[in-house]
């Protein structure tokens, strides 16, 4: 049988029927770090669906989700060197190449979703996708992906003024930004990455954390938090990023399918992201666990106040090109 399946491999080479690598699918690994049933992750697996549907089954789309193959530490890394093909982290993180993506950090520089929706579909949005930085690292952005707007969630007490985060410590994604939001409210923070922060709040090595509702309730932080502040004091959003040299060794006709599924599957998200957030609140009530807090316009105004400080140190880091262009499209 050994000497059949030999022949077979050889003929597949010269009798014009099929190689093994014609036949093959191009896979596209596509890692992340959320549960499947995030926004990001039920996305991820719809845009898998419509690559098989669209490009016939010739190009799959593996994805990895809950930081099981990189997490925030490396899946950056991993998608530089080629090991993972696509990644849609947190824009803040990519910080370590281009410190402009911090701009979705500062306090307060979105009013409401439709603001951020026209930031996506801006021209400085584009920059930022497209950017020499990335492309020297051999990526480049595709499509953003939205969140939603964080809130405070701690341990200890209720957080209404300013003066109530003094001394507390907060798990922080990434970058300089959000170390300076919680200086500014004479708090600590730790940077933990996703997969470690449930037990991070659990054991106590933070008091809390600030993050979507939908982030919170797919990641049962309610179980781990006391109390909850409404605060949008500032967003959390995607961007879907290809390693480049990936991308472009596609074949032209699978590539456009793919980007086809892409669009598809990124008109989905925004619409998912709203539904789920808003599902996801519910969720954190009906808990009953977490007591949740809303802020009076007076609590947030000084709460945008206490925060300027973040704009005196970060305006010229992050660009005021970017943030009087997302101040302007309000
Ligand atoms: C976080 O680290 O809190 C988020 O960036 C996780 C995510 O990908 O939504």
């Amino acid at each position: 049988s050994l000497l059949v399946l030999v022949t077979a491999a050889c003929s597949g080479g010269s009798g014009g029927q099929k190689t093994v690598s014609e036949s093959d699918p191009i896979v596209i690994k596509f890692s992340h770090v959320t549960s499947i049933d995030s926004v990001k992750g039920k996305a991820a697996n719809r845009f898998a669906e419509l690559v098989e549907e669209k490009t016939g089954g010739k190009a799959k789309v593996e994805v990895y989700p809950s930081s099981q193959l990189y997490g925030d530490n490396d899946e950056l890394d991993a998608l530089v060197s080629g090991n993972v093909h696509m990644i849609a982290p947190s824009v803040t993180k990519m910080v370590k190449l281009d410190p402009r993506w911090q701009y979705v950090d500062m306090p307060f520089l979105f009013n409401d979703q439709e603001h951020t929706r026209k930031f996506f579909e801006s021209d400085i949005a584009k920059t930022l996708l497209n950017s020499d930085k990335l492309a020297s690292n051999d990526i480049m952005g595709l499509a953003f992906w939205e969140n939603g707007f964080k809130h405070f969630t701690n341990n200890k007490h209720p957080l209404q003024e300013p003066e109530d985060f003094a001394g507390l410590k907060f798990r922080a994604q990434a970058g300089k930004v959000l170390e300076a939001q919680f200086k500014a409210l004479d708090a600590g923070s730790a940077t933990i990455s996703f997969g470690e922060t449930y037990a991070a709040l659990q054991q106590g090595t933070v008091d809390g954390q600030e993050n979507t509702y939908n982030n919170i309730d797919t990641q049962k932080y309610q179980e781990v938090q006391k109390y909850m502040t409404l605060s949008e004091h500032g967003r959390l959003d995607y961007a879907v990023f290809v390693n480049k040299s990936f991308w472009e060794k596609m074949p032209d006709d699978i590539r456009a399918q793919v980007e086809e599924a892409l669009k598809e599957a990124t008109e989905l998200e925004w619409k998912l992201a709203a539904e789920e957030n808003a599902a996801s609140l519910e969720n954190i009530k009906n808990s009953g666990k977490v007591e949740v807090l809303s802020l009076t316009d007076g609590e947030r105004a000084a709460l945008e106040e206490a925060l300027q400080p973040v704009y005196d140190e970060f305006s010229e880091v992050i660009t005021t090109e970017l943030i009087d262009g997302i101040r302007n499209l309000k």
